[in-house]
C-alpha cells in the first residue's frame, strides 16, 4: 500500500536496472523488483528514458532515490567506471528532477545498499567498523563508523594486483576469466585480506548480485573479520536507494 513513507528505489547498474516501491519505515519492497537491462550506451538521457517508462508502468509521480555506480557529491557524478562518461560532472539530481518532474536524490550505488543493511539489515544494531562490498560488474565499497557512513570510498578502484581491484575479482572478472567458484573465492579472498589489512573492520557485509552464492564459496574466506552476506542481497540496493531519500543529509 502507498503512503508517505512510500518512495520509488532505482539501482542503475553497469548491466542492470531495477526499480521497485519501498516502504522506507520497514526497509522493504511493497512491488516486486522489476529489472530491464541497462541502455547502452548508459547516456543520462537514455537511462531517464527508461525510468519515465517504468515510472508510467508503476503510476508513479513521487520521490524517487537512486543508486549510481559513481562517485556522487552533492548530486553531481563524479566518475563514470561502467557507464557512459557523459554522467561526469552532471547534476544528476537537477537533471533526473526536470526530464522526470519529481524530486529526484541522488547517491551512490553501493552507498545506497549498506543504508539499507546498516539500517534494516546484516549491519543493523552494529557500532563497529563494517565494511558493505557490493560485487557485481563492478566493485562497490560502503564503508559505515558506528552507523555513520563515510561516502563514495571507491574501493573496487583500489590498485590491485597491477590494475585496479575490480578487474581482478568482480562478477565481470569471473566471467571475463571463466573463473571456478573456487577461483573466483580464492582471488576475493586476497582482496578482503586487503582491505582488512587497511581497515581492520569488525564486520564485512557482502552484497551485489554475487551474495545470492555465499554459501558456496564463503569458505574460500580467510579473514579474521566475520563476513555475512546482504539480508537483501542484491535487493539491497533499491531498498537502501529509497532510503538515502531522507538520509542525504549523511551522504554528501
Ligand atoms: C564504481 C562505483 C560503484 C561500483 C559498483 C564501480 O565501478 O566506480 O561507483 O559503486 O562500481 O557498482
Amino acid at each position: 500500500m502507498k503512503n508517505e513513507s512510500t518512495i520509488l528505489g532505482i539501482d542503475i547498474g553497469g548491466t542492470g536496472t531495477k526499480f521497485a516501491l519501498v516502504d522506507t519505515y520497514k526497509g522493504e519492497m511493497i512491488t516486486e523488483r522489476f529489472k530491464q537491462a541497462t541502455p547502452k550506451p548508459a547516456t543520462p538521457e537514455a537511462v531517464s528514458e527508461v525510468i519515465a517508462n517504468w515510472m508510467n508502468k508503476l503510476d508513479w509521480s513521487g520521490p524517487i532515490g537512486c543508486g549510481l555506480p559513481s562517485i556522487v557529491q552533492r548530486g553531481i557524478a563524479k566518475s563514470a567506471a561502467n557507464i557512459d562518461s557523459s554522467w561526469i560532472d552532471l547534476n544528476v539530481e537537477d537533471y533526473f528532477s526536470n526530464k522526470l518532474s519529481c524530486d529526484v536524490t541522488v547517491v551512490n550505488d553501493a552507498d545506497a545498499a549498506g543504508i539499507a543493511e546498516m539500517e534494516f539489515g546484516a549491519g543493523k544494531g552494529n557500532n563497529g567498523l563494517v565494511l558493505m562490498i557490493t560485487v557485481g560488474t563492478g566493485i562497490g565499497s560502503a564503508l559505515f563508523w558506528n552507523g555513520n557512513l563515510v561516502p563514495n570510498t571507491e574501493l573496487g578502484h583500489l590498485k590491485f594486483k597491477g590494475d585496479i581491484a575490480e578487474k581482478y575479482a568482480s562478477n565481470s572478472a569471473r566471467k571475463k576469466n571463466k573463473l571456478s567458484w573456487k577461483e573466483w573465492g580464492n582471488r576475493f579472498n586476497e582482496l578482503l585480506l586487503h582491505y582488512e589489512r587497511l581497515f581492520s573492520p569488525d564486520l564485512f557485509i557482502l552484497g551485489g548480485g554475487l551474495s545470492k552464492n555465499f554459501e558456496i564459496y564463503k569458505d574460500c574466506f580467510k579473514i579474521s573479520a566475520d563476513i555475512v552476506p546482504a539480508q537483501r542481497q542484491n535487493a539491497a540496493g533499491v531498498v537502501g536507494a529509497a532510503m538515502a531519500v531522507k538520509h542525504v543529509g549523511l551522504t554528501v
